[in-house]
């Protein structure tokens, strides 16, 4: 629904029903990361503009908390509707603003489409519970807890470039279906994107106010948002950066955040290598590695090492390079400078004595897949998240080395263990400091009902359609005084 649409169109900001523009006059220019052309404005809203979204919903949430939850599943279910119904529009804009393959925009949208019927399933089939005084010494039965789930209030939604839809939805459905409201502040870059999402939310002809499209720079009205006494609860996804950020600045409210990750692969001497291989470069290469549960660094036994490394790089040289109109793997990054800090890891890593098994090819924002070999935990790439296609392969001599590498990161989201021997894999399992371990498989996110979890510097609480729903409602007991 662009506001002027004559070259370049203008978007507008979405409140209490109302697309509306910006009273600052300000808008944002978003370039697509591989047309390297600007495709839309977005408008860059006020304080009070954030004031008067935090209003609205505050006002609706009243009215939604007590609708029958059929009632609010009626308009979710349209919602997903209304997502397929316009999937061609969607998935080409996700292209054109973050610059990922149409096939895998098609599968974002589709995914969002099902995690909202989900979440709806899931909410209708949670129920309470309740507890008889007497099972407490001393206590009577005639006293009754009754215990239920009631929304939060006001939900701040922040998502992140790289999943602009889904990771917007993942938030907004369970945040709706539960009673809250929500002001939805997308990542700038994949806001339009976000914003197909919810015209395909105002279609479903959702009630003014529950759901409020805030536009602007993180660095603008971020800290604004966060600090702001009438938001109940956050859910942020994004960088560990931003994510501390949020959690000094908020104040005594419930905090979800899915951050960053550098999730090890593990490959043990007895594992079978072409397979491991196979989900190794899917996990680490697919959108050139901007996902957080990448892959981002190769423990390999060293028993195994050259072998492996042989496997990974015919995979690797073999991968397609280029545009996401092409459906190639590897796309542009999202901008320079995020080519320019995955640039800087691999120059630190060659300097420090790495080994290029191939790659370290470079155009504007375009980085071509490296593998390099013979890293060391001296070497940033060894340490840091990449966001971009570039692999670290370590080489151990035990089980127990590889463990210890993989504990000594700061994050703590996924590992992939690669072993034939279901004992070894657990034990290594069982001693890895991370939300998910998976075993004979890539890491990453999906079925999302399974829950999805950070921990380190990779998070707080606890997502996945049922935990996402939780962690949005608090308990409400009612204890009955029954006459003896
Ligand atoms: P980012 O730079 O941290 O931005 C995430 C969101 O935070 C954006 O909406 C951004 O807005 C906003 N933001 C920026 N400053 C803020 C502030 N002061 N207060 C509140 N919000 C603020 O992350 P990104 O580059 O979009 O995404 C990549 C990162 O996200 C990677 O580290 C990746 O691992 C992580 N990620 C984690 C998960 C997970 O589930 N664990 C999933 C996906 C991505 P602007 O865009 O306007 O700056
Ligand atoms: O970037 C973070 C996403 O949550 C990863 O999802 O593993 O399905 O790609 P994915």
């Amino acid at each position: 629904m662009p506001v002027n649409s004559i070259h370049i169109p203008t978007y507008p900001y979405y409140i209490n029903g109302d697309w509306l523009e910006s009273r600052s006059g300000q808008t944002i220019d978003i370039y697509s990361p591989y047309l390297n052309e600007v495709i839309g404005k977005v408008q860059a809203i006020t304080k009070d503009e954030v004031d008067e979204a935090i209003i609205s919903a505050r006002i609706a949430q009243r009215d939604w908390a007590i609708r029958p939850l059929q009632e609010r599943a009626q308009y979710l279910y349209r919602w997903a509707d209304e997502l397929v119904a316009s999937k061609d529009e969607i998935a080409a804009t996700i292209m054109k603003e973050v610059g990922k393959t149409l096939k895998d925009a098609y599968k974002e949208v589709t995914r969002t489409a099902e995690f909202i019927q989900y979440t709806v399933e899931e909410a209708l089939h949670m129920h309470g519970e309740s507890m008889r005084g007497d099972s407490f010494p001393g206590c009577s039965k005639s006293k009754v807890a009754i215990t239920d789930r009631v929304p939060l209030g006001v939900v701040l939604a922040i998502s992140p470039f790289n999943y602009p839809v889904n990771l917007s939805a993942a938030k907004i459905a369970p945040a709706l279906i539960s009673g809250n409201t929500v002001i939805f502040k997308p990542a700038t870059q994949g806001t339009i994107s976000g914003l197909k999402m919810i015209e395909a939310l105002h279609r479903s002809g959702l009630p003014k106010g529950l759901v409020n499209l805030v536009t602007g720079r993180g660095s603008e009205i971020g800290d604004y948002l966060v600090e702001h006494d009438s938001i109940d609860m956050i859910s942020f996804t994004g960088g560990t950066s931003t994510g501390i950020n949020i959690a000094k600045k908020s104040v005594m409210i419930p905090l979800v955040l899915e951050l960053g990750g550098k999730d090890p692969g593990i490959v043990c001497e007895d594992a079978n290598l072409f397979e491991s291989a196979k989900q190794i470069i899917s996990g680490a290469f697919s959108y050139s590695g901007q996902r957080c549960t990448a892959i981002k660094r190769v423990l390999a036994h060293e028993n195994i090492a050259d072998n492996l490394v042989q496997i990974l790089k015919e995979e690797t040289v073999n991968l397609s390079v280029g545009s996401p109109k092409d459906e190639s793997m590897i796309v542009p990054l999202i901008d320079h400078q995020s080519a320019d800090f995955v640039q800087g890891l691999i120059d630190d890593a060659l300097e420090k004595g790495a080994t290029l098994v191939t790659g370290n090819k470079r155009s504007k924002n375009l980085i071509y897949p490296t593998l390099l070999d013979n890293v060391t935990m001296d070497m940033d790439v060894a340490i840091e998240e990449p966001f971009g296609p570039v692999l670290p392969i370590l080489r151990v001599k035990s089980d127990q080395e590889a463990i210890d590498i993989a504990n000594q990161s700061e994050y703590g989201l996924q590992a992939s263990v690669f072993t034939n021997d279901i004992n070894r894999a657990f034990r290594i399992s069982n001693n890895i400091e991370a939300g998910t371990v998976q075993i004979n498989g890539r890491t990453e996110r999906g079925p999302d009902h399974f829950p999805f979890i950070g921990i380190k510097k990779s998070g707080i609480g606890s997502q996945g359609i049922r935990r996402s729903i939780e962690s949005m409602t608090r308990e409400k007991v009612t204890v009955l005084n029954l006459a003896e």
